[in-house]
């Protein structure tokens, strides 16, 4: 059964936010002062210790994580994970069920939608994902000349890409022969410039959709088509190198992709938890099925911490506790990202989508205007170090706090000379630096220490001190790998169940992206007219006007 319950009308939420008034003022550093046990009472290693997650720097006492839990407790989380996990329609929006962890399900259960067994369906694309990358990486599919494919294209957009793209960069290491590309945006540019160094004979096209109507990924497919068929002449050929990933079989013919070059998925999986299906291929081929499996695996074993363990020591949901806390009661508007390895540059890009479009939401699941609430965080971030380089002045120093996730690994895949010492030396600091900060007087005995006369240093002293309080989560990973970066990222995808299931949302729908594709639809052909526009307001009308001389 999956619930709606308006958290703000539980006990719990009465609780926080007496807990909220009387605990507010207390700084990080009095947390820690209090508490000598506080990494050990605040910290959770999975995966054989070879996962880290240390929550310890955050605002929270082990009373306020109790009264948390009560507020998952209250609004029926167990329940409603059961309901994701057992394929109940929780996308009720769409009138779908919410089964991206039958993807990466191990248990040799089956899950019934519809009187149906997915698992059947699932692991027959799984076997059919497995012989075509292996075709593929082996050389044995060859393409319309005979000659070995080499490079590999994924058109597709949002979930379609920004997964597979990620993905595929963070396993860098891992990766077989073939070169794998990703082209999203509409804008020419992105196309032309990824088939510049291409030679049609070498490369498999996968067209990634899960609607296959899609209009970027729909003109840039057509556009790869056509610079295909440039060289190749003939459409027959066009069945050695577009495969289709897609929902939607319908489109896929209409497009000229023969169905037996389709990787099936289906409507319970969301376009921005789809890196576990077929949309997946473009991992499987770059690293390599077995790979891809490990992939699966470590997700598989997310979701098992998450659906059983006690919510005590439940780490996306503690995590997600956490968020909201600050989120709605501490009213921090934004979370960055902050993967400290550089294979991981788009981490934080692939969860503004994971997160914003699942939990960007201001209807409640009973239909009502949220008011006295605000629902999912803004997430941005980059790498570390170059971030530290650009935005962190504000991190430290700026009047809004945002509260940070620091992801690194333990090895670099690549052991050149300290850099990894000196990565990691960072990744350890800020966290240490954000949380401790620097006082005033400890900014004076630095100057002392040097010699500084005081008339030289009094007046800077305010500017160099450093308030603290800073609230972040430290995970540190044995290592990148298939397997770890599965579990992190299931971590995340549960965490936004969390938050969207406290805060009663609808988190497998986007509306929201809705409205601009209409009316831009509905520009297209003004672009292109000879008339003068005024169908809109001034403002676009000046703006479309100005274009048509321009252009
Ligand atoms: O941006 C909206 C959206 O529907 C995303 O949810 C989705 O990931 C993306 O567009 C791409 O959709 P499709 O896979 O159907 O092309």
């Amino acid at each position: 059964m999956f619930y709606n319950t308006n958290p703000t009308k539980t006990k719990s939420w009465a609780k926080l936010t007496e807990q909220f008034e009387k605990t507010k003022n207390i700084h990080l550093k009095d947390l820690f002062a209090e508490d000598k046990e506080r990494f050990n009472k605040f910290s959770l290693t999975l995966d054989n210790g070879d996962f880290l997650a240390d929550f310890s720097k955050n605002l929270i006492d082990e009373n306020i994580l109790k009264t948390l839990i009560e507020l998952a407790e209250e609004t029926h989380l167990k329940d409603n994970i059961e309901a994701m996990f057992n394929g109940e329609k929780i996308n009720r929006t769409e009138n779908r069920a919410v089964l991206h962890t039958a993807l990466r399900n191990f248990g040799g259960n089956k899950i019934m939608v519809d009187g149906h067994d997915v698992m059947e369906d699932v692991l027959r694309v799984q076997a059919k994902m497995k012989e075509f990358s292996n075709k593929i990486i082996s050389g044995e599919w060859k393409g319309y000349s005979g000659k070995e494919i080499t490079d590999v294209v994924n058109i597709g957009i949002g979930g379609s890409d920004l997964g597979p793209r990620m993905i595929c960069e963070a396993l860098t290491p891992y990766h077989t022969r073939l070169k794998c590309h990703f082209v999203s945006n509409i804008d020419g540019t992105h196309i032309v410039e990824t088939l510049k160094p291409l030679n049609p004979e070498t490369t498999l096209f996968l067209i990634a959709s899960k609607t296959f109507t899609t209009l970027e990924t729909m003109t840039n497919a057509r556009t790869a088509r056509d610079w295909f068929l440039k060289t190749a002449k003939d459409e027959k050929f066009v069945a050695k190198h577009f495969v289709a990933l897609s929902t939607n079989a319908k489109e896929v013919s209409a497009f000229g992709i023969d169905t037996d070059n389709m990787f099936e998925f289906w409507d319970f999986v969301g376009g921005r938890y789809s890196s576990w299906s077929a949309i997946g291929l473009s991992i499987a081929l770059a690293c390599g099925y077995d790979n891809f499996e490990k992939f699966l695996k470590g997700g598989y074993e997310m979701d098992q911490h998450f659906r059983n363990t006690p919510f005590e020591k439940n780490l996306p949901v503690i995590l997600g506790l956490i968020g909201l806390w600050y989120n709605d009661f501490y009213g921090y508007q934004t979370e960055a990202l902050l993967p400290y390895d550089q294979y991981m540059s788009r981490f934080a890009a692939y969860f503004q989508q994971g997160n914003m479009e699942s939990n960007g939401k201001y209807v409640d699941r009973d239909g009502n205007v949220i008011n006295n609430y605000t629902t999912g965080p803004i997430i941005w971030g980059e790498p570390g170090t170059n971030g530290q380089h650009a935005f962190f002045q504000l991190i430290h120093q700026g009047t809004k706090k945002i509260p940070c996730d620091f992801i690194a690994p333990a090895r670099t895949h690549n052991k050149v000379g300290d850099h990894h010492v000196k990565l990691l030396s960072n990744f350890f600091a800020q966290t240490e630096a954000l949380a401790f900060g620097k006082t005033a007087d400890q900014v004076i005995a630095e100057f002392q220490k040097k010699g500084v006369p005081e008339e030289k240093y009094k007046d800077v002293v305010p500017f160099m001190v450093f308030t603290g309080d800073r609230p972040t989560n430290s995970f540190l990973l044995k290592e990148i790998n298939p397997h770890s970066l599965g579990m992190l990222i299931a971590m995340y995808e549960h965490k936004i169940f969390t938050q969207g299931s406290i805060l009663n949302i609808y988190s497998f729908d986007q509306f929201g992206v809705e409205l601009g594709k209409q009316l831009a639809s509905k520009i297209i052909p003004e672009l292109t007219s000879e008339e003068t526009i005024t169908s809109h307001d001034s403002s676009t009308n000046g703006l479309i006007n100005a274009y048509k001389k321009l252009k």
